[in-house]
């Protein structure tokens, strides 16, 4: 007999799960990470690979996701435990929704730290700025521990409060309108950097790959970026699923949802690097490119000043939307367990990735001279160990139940009516590529 769990509700409507799942997806992975690594990594080949991993590994692991999500219609570590049973295989399977709640809380702890860079920005870009150049702002910005605690703390809170008022009345709601202005306004970026940055330029730099300095760590990072980029290898996406309506379709569905954050993270990298070369400014300067190339597009632009702080607060928010799908499954299990009740679950989990947050706002100044794990300060740490090592190694396993040891009939009735061709694609895909490409990915860095 299965143990009867407590239940989350649904989303009501067609659109509330794509419009919940995109705004998990797009983030500041897109704005902020995409283009940064991109940068390091030495543009075009990375954004290459990137974009392959999104076809060939992101979108089926995110099918397979939802069909594990909804199936069970519960937390990742139930649906996961559950899925298993029923396809008479081992419950030792919720492992992967255990190591997807430990990633969820890493990635959250330096995901808000960033987030609150964001929100600080909102008033930089609107104050009229001092003599400061942008790249000193930015410095300046991130030289106060402070500071940096201040806003994370308030970006934090905000998850927090969004989380504990449940999926149909705080998450639900929120993205409708906000997500199409946040691409408005990356639309309208690209065409000023079109005009007034080194277009042409970034162009050739982001889309003329040079395989010259690609290394075993380039596919690792792009692989990285793709799962994060995509919300998936952590439950984020699962634990959405289970609140989506039985009468949607999920392989359209998530192509919907994988192409609307690609586009995102393109149109970002076309608004940043233009102003990045026209001002000679490091394409691979780190976490701070996105900051200093909009806001010295903001400082030469008319209206700037409020142009500048409005893409600041739709991008706090598109974090928000995102930061709260991390929180989502740790909470749902909780909850749903019956250990606390919604709010306090939100509360520990928060309050954990806000502790270790810290690490991350630190490493920004004070302990910016420690490495947690060789060569890497806090943040690329953490960075490394969820988007690198926990993410793919999710995904992977995630590719490996539902291609070798999920029920056929479960995933059959959880997909409904697809084209043949692409659900022998899919099977194809998630058998084989996926999973193997992974695993030779995770290889060839070792070797
Ligand atoms: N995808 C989001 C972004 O690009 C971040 C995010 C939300 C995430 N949920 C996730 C990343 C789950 C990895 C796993 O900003």
């Amino acid at each position: 007999m299965e143990k009867k769990l407590k239940s989350h509700g649904a989303w009501i409507g067609k659109w509330t799960f794509i419009l919940a799942a995109t705004g998990s997806a797009v983030g500041l992975g897109n704005i902020w990470g995409f283009p940064y690594k991109a940068g390091t990594n030495g543009g075009g080949a990375f954004v290459l690979i990137y974009l392959l991993c999104i076809v060939m590994i992101g979108v089926p692991i995110m099918i397979s996701e939802i069909i594990i999500g909804r199936r069970a219609g519960n937390s990742p570590i139930n649906a996961m435990k559950r899925t298993a049973m029923q396809s008479n295989t081992s419950p030792l399977w919720k492992l992967v929704g255990w190591s997807g709640i430990t990633a969820g809380v890493l990635i959250l702890s330096f995901y808000s730290v960033i987030a609150g860079i964001c929100l600080n920005y909102i008033f930089i870009a609107a104050l009229p700025s001092d003599a400061l150049s942008s790249s000193d702002q930015f410095g300046a910005v991130i030289a106060s521990p402070y500071n940096l605690l201040f806003w994370h703390t308030v970006f934090m809170l905000l998850t927090f409060l969004i989380v504990s008022a449940g999926v149909k009345n705080g998450i639900g709601r929120m993205v409708k309108i906000l997500m199409p202005m946040l691409g408005f306004l990356l639309i309208f970026m690209v065409i000023y950097a079109m005009f007034n940055g080194a277009f042409i330029r970034t162009l050739e730099f982001l889309f003329a790959p040079d395989f010259s300095n690609v290394t075993a760590e380039t596919f690792l990072s792009a692989m990285g970026q793709a799962f994060f980029s995509l919300s998936l290898g952590m439950g984020s996406i699962m634990a959405y699923g289970a609140y989506m309506p039985k009468d949607q379709k999920v392989v359209p569905t998530s192509f919907t949802v994988a192409s609307l954050d690609t586009l995102v993270a393109m149109l970002a990298g076309l608004a940043i690097f233009p102003i990045i070369f026209a001002f000679n400014l490091e394409p691979n300067s780190g976490p701070g490119l996105v900051f200093v190339s909009m806001l010295s597009a903001f400082n030469q632009m008319q209206f700037g000043q409020i142009i500048g702080a409005f893409f600041f607060i739709l991008l706090s928010i598109a974090a928000l939307s995102s930061s709260i799908s991390l929180l989502e499954p740790g909470v749902a299990y909780l909850s749903e367990e019956g250990f606390l009740s919604r709010k306090y679950s939100a509360l520990a989990i928060s309050f954990f990735a806000w502790s270790l947050g810290i690490g991350t706002a630190l490493s920004f100044n004070v302990l910016s001279e420690f490495n947690l794990t060789p060569g890497r300060n806090f943040l690329d740490s953490m960075d490394f160990i969820a988007n690198q090592i926990l993410l793919p190694l999710g995904g992977m396993m995630i590719a490996i139940f539902v291609g070798w040891f999920m029920k056929k009939e479960l995933i059959t009735n959880e997909v409904g009516y697809v084209n043949q061709i692409i659900y022998k694609l899919w099977r194809f895909f998630i058998k084989f590529i996926a999973p193997i490409s992974v695993a030779s990915i995770f290889i060839s860095q070792i070797l």
